[in-house]
């Protein structure tokens, strides 16, 4: 999405678009809907940490002879957005062990589908870390940009976030690039738009319902 350099797109590979089929049908049922979003968000994750800044780092191997490597650079965190973002947590941990987690509780309100803010609980020293902020739903954008704010209320410095997104509307990425231009977005795929209940299309519904409760 070149109008949208803050996005970046998992590249659409067979295999991934099989993913996404599956956890599209209605006929999934919980278990593989929980099974292959994993996947997904393990994928994601696996992106997100390729953002973050490197040093080099030279290491002697086995042989005797050196590798002239790299080494992260600075301390990260996660933040899910509650309850669908918490799904994407142990991704992370498979990736990053011990990492510190905070989370935001926001709900979309069901019949304005405006977001509303309930509770927030971070690292303390969240301002000096990277953010890997996770919320598998990017519709309006609302829910996110409410997300970012209190980040950035919080001392976080927008270049330091990391938006992890499994599904996202144009709409959606419009809105949070025009207040949140330096946050990177990665996402698995940008759908078509959004319906009159402002649901992505073709979307997979609910995610926290079908992760969670159906
Ligand atoms: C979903 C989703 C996002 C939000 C996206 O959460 O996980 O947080 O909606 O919509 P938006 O971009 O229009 O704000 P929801 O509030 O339904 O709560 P849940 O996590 O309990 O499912
Ligand atoms: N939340 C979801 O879970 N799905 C959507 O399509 C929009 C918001």
């Amino acid at each position: 999405m070149s109008e949208y350099p803050n996005t970046i797109i998992l590249p659409q590979t067979n295999q991934l678009v099989s993913l996404y089929s599956i956890i599209r049908d209605v006929n999934t049922r919980r278990g593989d809907f929980v099974f292959y979003s994993d996947r997904i968000i393990r994928l994601l994750v696996e992106e997100g940490l390729n953002q973050l800044p490197v040093e080099p780092h030279t290491v002697k191997t086995s042989t005797g002879i050196s590798y002239e490597g790299s080494r992260f650079v600075g301390k990260i965190c996660g933040v899910s957005i509650i309850r669908a973002g918490e799904s994407m947590e142990q991704g992370l941990r498979e990736c990053c062990r011990s990492v510190r987690i905070g989370k935001i509780l926001i709900q979309r309100d069901e019949e304005t589908a405006l977001p509303k803010l309930f509770y927030v609980k971070f690292p303390e020293d969240i301002a000096e870390r990277y953010v890997l902020l996770l919320d598998p739903m990017l519709a309006t954008g609302g829910s996110a940009i409410m997300a970012a704010q209190v980040l950035l209320d919080n001392g976080v410095k927008e270049e330091k976030i990391l938006f992890l997104n499994l599904l996202a509307s144009p709409e959606g990425i419009k809105a949070f690039y025009e207040k949140f231009p330096k946050i990177k977005i990665i996402t698995g795929g940008v759908d078509q738009g959004l319906d009159a209940n402002r649901y992505i299309v073709p979307g997979l519904g609910d995610f926290g319902d079908r992760y969670y409760c159906i």
